[in-house]
């Protein structure tokens, strides 16, 4: 904590602002980023940021994503990254180094270990993009306690209340994200920067700020500095590095920060070989070589070099062209590949969000978690649009009219969808159980709705939402492509504009519903960042929200992310459960002895559970994608095989490493193949409430024929596995009990792929369907 006081107290006695640089921990490898932070120091870094990678960095920009991704890729462990900082201090590191980082990869370590590790390993801080305030409080006095610092986050929306509170809890500087509006060459200031400055220090009681955005030449620097005792670098510094020729990364590096500053620490320049840029090398030149472990700073001689600084400017984002599509062997046009868009991310984030004031909302709204899970684990830039979009659901909930709005488009919907007995299922059933065993099942047919699943019920909600919101743009995230065809759908029938980002590995998998969506008239983006599958589409739709957010609302697509996304999306869903409740009293006079559906992010589980939770009589069982088998390495079912984390914005079971990254996964059905789960679910799975388990791909085969067979309904993939987990359960029931299928959804969509895994999953179920 010291270090970094004296470092800024330095830079002001100095009469210039602080340099503080990012740079992510395994990049270019991990063997050269001990020399990379060397060379920041001998470019004139005042305090370094390093940045622990995570594969799912929601508030970062493509440049440092894409860094996040080859440290992964080059094997960077949390260990790595601490002894990075260790390696550095012995070469003679004497900058402050903070760990920048996601709350994920930190639990799995355990905070107590990490801040004794940090401590030992010469870290000075922590600086936490995704910690909630009541977490943050808390994490920052744990950091105290080892005498570490905990930087604040503040972003232009921050309210007044807010702001204090985090001034208040800043020891050694606050981290102002903005962004600056650069007109012609001069690197003129946007006019809220001084603004936002002017508040921070009405409440900052003299602690620094260090302002971080998409700086990228000296001019920048000059300017940003006239208002602000810092200014932060990051995405440049990766370009930097990418740019450079193999090995001269930390060389490059130094260059450019000299660029910047002006100025050099020349004991452990890595130019004109006053210093190796080997790691392992260890010899030092110049005034000390000294290991530094407590990063102070001591022994630096600031002084300017004539040299004229050099102009680097920032890349721009990619956009590739659509090409021609031909749905028929799988290749569709999509509208734009998304490389995401460049820029600090959290910054771009933070500039859209001037909305109302967090503190004004009233806490008890509704609950923000279930158990222990839920919550809001989003970059403070999220905070006012997530109490915005709180705080009008809350009102549209409450509203009669709004009820009365969302059921006069049942005819549209083709809703109530209808329920009956599957009687040859039942005594399909029934010829494999013991006597008198075989519950009676039903169906609950959302396979009917249009669009062909249960997505629609949301989407109608969620745009009657957005409409009394008075936004005019819609986005969303879809994985089989059902969320996004329900979203077009909509779109289409209200006349708003609608965008759809879809992992590239999806779009190529499920090419017939881009062509639906494309038909509908949506644009749809292909995202091609990480695994190039849901989670990457919807880490690309939540930094697009954040960005426009006065005109669009991003309707998600399951009970998945920050409150209040989870509890919206299960209002809307709860029309099947309380349908079901309706129908089968009407039918059976009595409530059902237990309701299945699957579990993907679990809409349709929450929507068929939640009317049924306090009824203690029926049984909720939610069916997992258990892709090859849950003791494989190549499932999704997340409740039986995943940990507590976080994941897009919430605390939940998810499906990670024991270094907290998020794991691939694998479903035969699109729609399940995700490593998170609604909150809900997680919570109902600790209390019991509700059971799950997992179907493998061979098992939802099985599901899949029977009811084709045996009923004449082709069910999705994703229902196939309900169906199969239905019928082991009714096996194990009376015959005088009855129990309810959710069909989320039907099957053209998947009759493509069965053709292509049949002589695979074929053999091993005993079907044949070769002509
Ligand atoms: C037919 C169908 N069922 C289920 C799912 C899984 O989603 P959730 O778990 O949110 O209901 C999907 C997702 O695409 C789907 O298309």
């Amino acid at each position: 904590m010291e270090g970094i006081k004296k470092a800024f107290a330095r830079a002001k006695s100095e009469s210039r602002p602080a340099l503080v640089t990012y740079t992510t921990a395994g990049y270019p490898t991990i063997a050269e980023t001990p020399a990379v932070l060397l060379a920041m120091e001998a470019g004139g870094a005042d305090v370094i940021e390093l940045g622990t990678p995570f594969t799912d960095p929601i508030a970062d920009g493509p440049t440092i994503q894409g860094a996040n991704t080859q440290a992964l890729a080059n094997g960077t462990t949390t260990t790595n990254c601490l002894n990075i900082v260790r390696d550095a201090r012995k070469q003679g590191l004497r900058a402050p180094v903070l760990l920048m980082g996601y709350y994920n990869p930190l639990m799995a370590y355990g905070e107590e270990r990490m801040l004794q590790d940090a401590k030992k390993a010469g870290v000075n801080g922590f600086i936490m993009v995704d910690l909630p305030p009541e977490e943050a409080v808390r994490f920052r006095q744990h950091c105290i306690n080892y005498g570490l610092s905990y930087v604040p986050l503040i972003a232009p929306a921050t309210s007044e209340k807010r702001m204090k509170t985090l001034c208040g809890i800043a020891d050694s500087f606050i981290y102002v994200v903005s962004r600056m509006g650069v007109t012609g060459a001069t690197g003129a200031l946007s006019t809220g920067l001084p603004a936002l400055l002017e508040r921070v220090h009405k409440y900052s009681g003299g602690v620094p700020a260090a302002v971080g955005f998409g700086v990228s030449t000296r001019e920048h620097f000059v300017e940003v500095g006239k208002v602000s005792e810092g200014v932060v670098i990051g995405s440049q510094i990766i370009t930097t590095l990418r740019q450079a020729n193999a090995g001269e990364g930390a060389k490059a590096v130094e260059e450019y920060c000299y660029g910047i500053t002006q100025r050099r620490n020349p004991q452990v320049s890595q130019v004109d070989g006053q210093n190796g840029s080997d790691s392992t090398n260890g010899g030092m030149s110049g005034i000390s070589t000294d290991a530094n472990p407590g990063g102070d700073g001591s022994g630096w001689i600031s002084h300017a070099h004539g040299e004229a600084p050099k102009d680097i400017s920032t890349a721009d984002p990619t956009k590739q062209p659509a090409s021609e599509s031909d749905p028929t062997n799988g290749t569709v046009h999509v509208d734009a590949v998304s490389h995401g868009t460049d820029g600090p991310g959290l910054a771009d984030q933070l500039e859209a969000l001037n909305t109302g004031d967090p503190d004004e909302t009233d806490p008890e709204l509704m609950p923000s978690r279930f158990g222990e899970f839920g919550g809001q684990y989003v970059p403070e830039s999220l905070m006012d649009c997530l109490a915005e979009l709180e705080k009008g659901f809350d009102d549209a909930r409450n509203d009669p009219a709004f009820w009365e709005e969302f059921r006069s488009y049942y005819p549209y919907m083709s809703r109530p969808s209808s329920l009956h007995r599957a009687d040859r299922l039942t005594e399909h059933v029934r010829k494999d159980a013991k006597p008198g065993m075989g519950a009676n099942i039903y169906l609950k047919r959302e396979d009917l709705n249009h669009t062909g699943s249960h997505k629609i019920n949301n989407a109608i909600g969620q745009i009657l939402l957005a409409r009394r919101l008075g936004k005019t743009e819609i986005i969303a995230e879809t994985g089989a492509g059902q969320h996004g065809v329900a979203t077009a759908t909509v779109c289409a029938r209200f006349g708003l504009k609608c965008t759809v980002f879809m992992g590239a590995e999806d779009v190529r998998r499920q090419s017939l519903n881009v062509f639906r969506m494309k038909l509908l008239g949506a644009s749809v983006v292909a995202v091609e960042a990480g695994s190039r599958t849901l989670r990457d589409a919807v880490n690309e739709a939540l930094r697009k929200w954040v960005e426009r957010l006065d005109t669009t609302h991003y309707i998600i697509g399951s009970a998945i992310g920050p409150h209040p996304f989870p509890t919206i999306v299960r209002t809307f869903q709860s029309v099947i459960g309380n349908e079901t409740k309706e129908q089968m009293l009407e039918l059976t006079g009595r409530l059902p002895d237990a309701v299945i559906a699957c579990v993907g992010g679990g809409s349709n589980a929450a929507g068929m559970f939640a009317p049924f939770a306090n009824d203690a009589s029926v049984k909720l069982l939610g069916v997992e994608a258990g892709g090859d088998g849950v003791d494989t390495a190549r499932h999704s079912a997340t409740l039986s095989g995943g940990k507590p984390g976080v994941l897009h914005g919430v605390r939940t079971y998810v499906l990670q490493s024991a270094e907290g990254q998020i794991t691939d996964t694998h479903s035969v059905s699109a729609g399940l193949d995700y490593p998170g789960v609604g909150p809900e679910l997680s919570g109902w799975k600790d209390s019991e409430r509700a059971k799950f388990v997992a179907a493998t791909d061979s098992e939802a085969f099985i599901g899949f024929r029977i009811l084709s067979e045996l009923e004449g309904i082709i069910p999705a993939l994703e229902t196939s596995h309900a169906v199969f987990g239905a019928m082991e359960l009714a096996k194990t029931m009376k015959e005088s009990e009855n129990i309810v299928i959710c069909l989320s959804g039907r099957g053209d969509k998947d009759v493509q792929s069965v053709a292509e895994e049949l002589p695979t999953i074929g053999p091993k179920i005993g079907w044949d369907l070769r002509f």
